[in-house]
């Protein structure tokens, strides 16, 4: 190779590569391990038992979570040699947003479970990395703050679909006025799954305050609570048994809630915040013709997360939405269910070439995000990993595990002779014969 193509031939992957091995030359290891059994292993030693049932925990028997791994597990990626690519192009553009690389942070919810200002870390290391951040509608820092902490860097934003009609619109225009590119809408949380970690636990974060921050610093919300407040005030209702977890919970509350702590224990007001919460973050009886009121509600572009049958993928695309996220949730909500990359395969087959395709769930490695863009996803969403990266090493945990995601990918495309995210097609994979 001449000088000039060794050159070239430097990426993100050969970047990483190189910070990593001088480091251990000097003496220092990465701050989180590079390979996803020794990252999960971390982060569950580096994690309260109640943070890990809550993160890495599923619905059911965790068939959904098994599901989305062996479908990466029956692809096979097949090489070229000799291809002479020096140069490679990972940048593409989707919803208007452009990317340095196809991957977007996933809405993770309650991440202060696993570090505190969760999603302040998070939007600095998204910013630090240029990678967009889509905020957690269940987050623990207000997306003012996030946005805030991200200067002019990309950051999408998730939408719970709430029972109360004013609550969503008050949501929608924060999220514009964060300077959210686009609004996802995720449609396969109407309730939450059935989760034995959590449940076995008797661990509901929302229900001690940790997660309901986007609520809590909504003027519309706070207006709502307000009321039920006033409307309650007449009412008999039930003292809780004062246990010790009653205190514990009513503290988390407490704390959780925006202002001084003193002032909040004196106050009904954040007990009646996560309940009001529960009651109405989500409408069960969400349907296609709330979806069509999005577009006279939002400026924004409208991407619709947790499809998984062509119907529904045929439905968002003549509904005319911007994109569609192929998800099913990590495997948090519904046990048994099909994979997101056999869901996403299906799909693109019923809606052709053009439609904007992200991938959701499952994804672990760059070696994945290649697979995933070969069979036709656009981009990807990364969840669970970057969240380990926090639990190991804060913000620079979830930079570093980005990096190492990002690194795969590109050495991937390197050593298969891609060239660009255009590239990327069924000729780089086969069904796998070993699997
Ligand atoms: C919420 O989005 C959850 O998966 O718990």
């Amino acid at each position: 190779m001449t000088e000039t193509a060794a050159a070239a031939a430097a990426g993100p992957g050969r970047d990483r590569q190189g910070t990593v091995y001088r480091d251990g030359a000097l003496g220092r290891r990465p701050a989180v391990p590079t390979a996803f059994g020794d990252l999960e292993r971390a982060a569950q030693r580096a994690s309260s038992t109640r943070a890990w049932a809550y993160v890495a925990g599923g619905a059911g028997e965790g068939r959904t979570m098994v599901n989305n791994r062996r479908a990466f597990d029956r692809w096979a990626i097949v090489p070229r040699m000799a291809h002479g690519v020096t140069e490679r192009d990972l940048s593409t553009t989707v919803v208007n947003t452009s990317l340095s690389s196809p991957l977007l942070l996933a809405p993770v919810g309650a991440g202060a479970l696993i570090a505190p200002d969760s999603d302040l870390a998070i939007a600095r290391a998204a910013a630090a990395t240029g990678v967009p951040y889509i905020f957690s509608n269940q987050g623990c820092n207000p997306m003012e703050d996030c946005a805030a902490a991200m200067g002019s860097a990309s950051r999408w934003f998730q939408l719970y679909w709430s029972s109360d009609e004013e609550l969503v619109d008050s949501l929608l225009h924060r999220a514009e006025a964060s300077g959210a590119e686009a609004v996802v809408v995720t449609l396969d949380t109407t309730m939450l799954g059935w989760r034995p970690q959590d449940l076995n636990l008797g661990s509901l974060p929302f229900a001690r305050g940790e997660g309901i921050a986007q609520y809590t610093s909504d003027p519309c919300f706070r207006d709502i609570v307000r009321q039920r407040i006033v409307a309650a005030r007449d009412m008999v209702t039930e003292r809780p048994d004062v246990t010790l977890g009653a205190i514990r919970t009513l503290i988390s509350m407490t704390r959780n809630y925006p202002g001084k702590f003193l002032d909040n224990l004196r106050s009904p007001v954040p007990r009646a915040a996560a309940e009001t919460f529960l009651d109405i973050y989500s409408n069960p009886g969400l349907s296609w013709e709330h979806l069509a009121t999005l577009r006279d509600r939002t400026r924004l572009p409208i991407v619709l997360k947790g499809i998984l049958h062509p119907d529904d993928a045929r439905r968002a695309v003549d509904l005319g939405v911007d994109a569609v996220v192929v998800s099913n949730h990590g495997g948090r909500q519904i046990d048994g269910s099909i994979a997101s990359l056999d869901a996403l395969l299906e799909i693109r087959a019923a809606i052709g070439r053009e439609p904007t395709l992200l991938l959701d769930s499952g994804i672990r490695t760059g070696a994945d995000v290649f697979v995933a863009l070969a069979l036709g996803a656009d981009a990807v969403l990364l969840g669970r990993p970057y969240m380990y990266g926090l639990a190991i090493a804060g913000q620079r945990g979830v930079e570093e595990v980005i990096r190492n995601v990002v690194a795969e990918f590109d050495l991937t495309m390197a050593l298969t002779g891609a060239r660009s995210i255009a590239d990327l097609d069924e000729r780089f994979v086969r069904p796998n014969p070993s699997f």
